[in-house]
């Protein structure tokens, strides 16, 4: 007890000294220089409006935060977030504006303690030409064409794979994650599931967690935990020692034509610690954000039954194809005959927002629209989500519709309003791969299973976007359900169902405490503020670009 009051009391100084200087500073540079800020409030001392945004972002239905902000100050507007004064924006044109203007009005920039955790040479820390040249690198790695001719065969296999061993009440969210896991691996390194990748997966799960908690070693085991399973995922499981071992390979003669082989072919020369920096980060963005948004996506089908309908038949025409032609692999062009599921896919990445927005640093006094002005140093977070659920750039923005995007008369302002992947230089570099791959599930889900929820479900949005109970479902195989009547594994009894259920359950906590870590509940029962931040900023911010 007496641990914890002293643990409290020394992040209230800390807060409470770093926020009042940084207020002063604000506060000084503003008046002296006498810039016109956009409207707003700074909310209480010390904590600003944070407690606001939590609050809302911790239901189904954030959207009061901002439309109540709006309605008193226009579009851009002046608060106070996470202990320093930001500019809010939910103005398309901002919003362009400031990706637009990246490195030259406008910065990433991050806590120290996320260059502990992602290493100094991932994608996100990087900046001016070498962040140019890997930012390309990454996209043509990941380009349409590419994924025609080469990643499609292993996102059909390896989700094929996966749902093989569906069976009775499962976690979608965990399954999915285990997917989007072997698929990032796969498409890096060209690892297949082994032993080796399971453990790779639990190391990972470690570092991602020390995101979320309280970035000092002395006081946190799990960031101390995070920080070795860094070290681990790096050298001892041997990220390092691959590289070193493919570029053995490539010096011999072989080369494989994965992300890996892409680094070691580049003319940019990156030493082997760069490397393991750079894979180790698009490993979290491969698999966070994908993993997501396919849990999403059946819950707002599951959610919408004419949609789920009309995919389905969509997706059973594709298979009735397949069958005839004999020709069972999911080609590209059957990729390019799901008008609808692409509607689908477009409007779960609009109403879900995994990436609700990002963070940026003005570099210099910049002006914006309406004669108001961001002063040098000031934050500003340029909000997609707010012009996603925006009735001007989308009719009855609120409610899952994936018909909306089948009016093509209505989708040209649409489509400039849409930027699930943000845009300007950061631009996700794996925006088609994640559409690609979504869509892929999506066929072999509802071609081969009916599902039901089991329990309710809730989406929230802080600190990251998510279902809160992983969104269990029970789920049966279509082929058995018609085939095979009287086997029992087709209608188990109820019993049945809740026994795998519980047992399911029971592995998973004992497998991993990770979960009451990573997705908390009570905020200010074991972290701080401030730490959740950090992981909703970077889940944000993604580790995309
Ligand atoms: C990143 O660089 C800083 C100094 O530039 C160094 O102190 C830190 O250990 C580096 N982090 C990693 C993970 O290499
Ligand atoms: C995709 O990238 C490859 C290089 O990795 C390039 O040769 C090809 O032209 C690119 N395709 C498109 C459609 O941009
Ligand atoms: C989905 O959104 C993209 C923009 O990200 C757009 O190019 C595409 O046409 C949209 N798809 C449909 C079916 O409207
Ligand atoms: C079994 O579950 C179904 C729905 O899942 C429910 O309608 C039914 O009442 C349950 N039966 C028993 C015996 O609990």
């Amino acid at each position: 007890m007496a641990f914890f009051f002293f643990f409290f009391f020394f992040f209230f100084l800390l807060f409470s000294s770093l926020f009042v200087s940084s207020l002063f500073l604000f506060f000084r540079s503003v008046t002296f220089r006498r810039v016109r800020l956009p409207p707003g409030t700074l909310g209480l001392p010390l904590i600003g409006e944070t407690l606001q945004l939590i609050s809302a972002y911790k239901t189904e239905n954030p959207e009061p935060f901002i439309d109540e902000r709006v309605r008193r100050f226009g579009p851009v507007f002046t608060t106070h977030l996470f202990g320093e004064p930001t500019i809010f924006s939910a103005d398309l044109e901002t919003n362009r504006f400031i990706l637009q203007n990246e490195e030259k009005l406008f910065e990433c920039s991050y806590p120290g303690s996320i260059s502990n955790l992602l290493g100094n040479h991932s994608l996100l820390l990087m900046k001016g030409s070498l962040h140019k040249r890997m930012h390309s690198l990454t996209m043509s790695f990941a380009n349409s064409s590419i994924i025609r001719d080469r990643l499609l065969v292993d996102v059909d296999r390896l989700i094929r794979l996966n749902l093989q061993s569906w069976t009775g009440r499962i976690f979608l969210l965990e399954e999915a994650k285990k997917i989007t896991f072997e698929l990032a691996v796969k498409q890096l390194m060209s690892f297949d599931r082994c032993e080796w990748t399971q453990n790779l997966m639990k190391e990972y799960l470690l570092v991602i967690e020390g995101f979320f908690t309280v970035p000092l070693p002395l006081f946190s085991t799990t960031y101390r935990g995070a920080i070795q399973a860094r070290r681990k995922v790096a050298e001892q499981l041997g990220l390092g020692t691959v590289v070193r071992q493919r570029r053995k390979e490539r010096e011999g003669g072989v080369k494989k034509k994965d992300m890996l082989g892409a680094l070691l072919a580049g003319e940019n020369s990156l030493s082997d610690e760069q490397i393991v920096d750079f894979l180790l980060a698009l490993l979290v963005a491969g698999y966070e954000t994908t993993s997501t948004t396919m849990t999403l996506a059946v819950k707002f089908l599951t959610e919408t039954p004419l949609a789920l309908a009309q995919l389905q038949e969509e997706q059973e025409k594709i298979k009735g194809r397949k069958k005839e032609s004999e020709q069972h692999l999911l080609q590209w062009n059957d990729y390019k005959s799901m008008p609808f599921t692409q509607c689908v896919v477009n409007e779960t990445l609009r109403v879900g927002n995994i990436i609700s927005g990002v963070f940026r640093r003005a570099v210099t006094d910049v002006n914006i629209k309406g004669g108001y002005t961001i002063p040098k140093g000031c934050r500003v977070f340029a909000s997609f989500r707010a012009v996603h659920m925006n009735h001007h750039h989308f009719d009855d923005a609120r409610s899952f519709n994936p018909w909306r995007w089948q009016q093509q008369n209505s989708l040209g302002s649409t489509t400039n309003a849409f930027t699930p992947f943000g845009g300007g230089p950061r631009l996700c570099p794996g925006y088609e791969l994640a559409r690609v791959e979504l869509s892929v599930f999506l066929h072999h889900l509802v071609t081969q299973f009916r599902w039901v929820p089991a329990e309710d479900d809730k989406l929230v949005f802080f600190p990251t976007t998510r279902t809160q109970k992983r969104y269990p479902i029970y789920v049966t195989r279509k082929d058995e359900t018609t085939q095979c009547k009287d086997t029992q594994t087709v209608q188990p009894a109820n019993e049945s169902l809740l026994s795998a259920a519980t047992s399911q359950e029971h592995q998973f906590s004992s497998q991993s405490k990770s979960n009451t870590a990573f997705y908390p509940h009570i905020f200010w029962s074991d972290d701080l503020l401030a730490s959740k931040f950090r992981g909703f900023e970077l889940n944000m911010c993604s580790m995309w670009g």
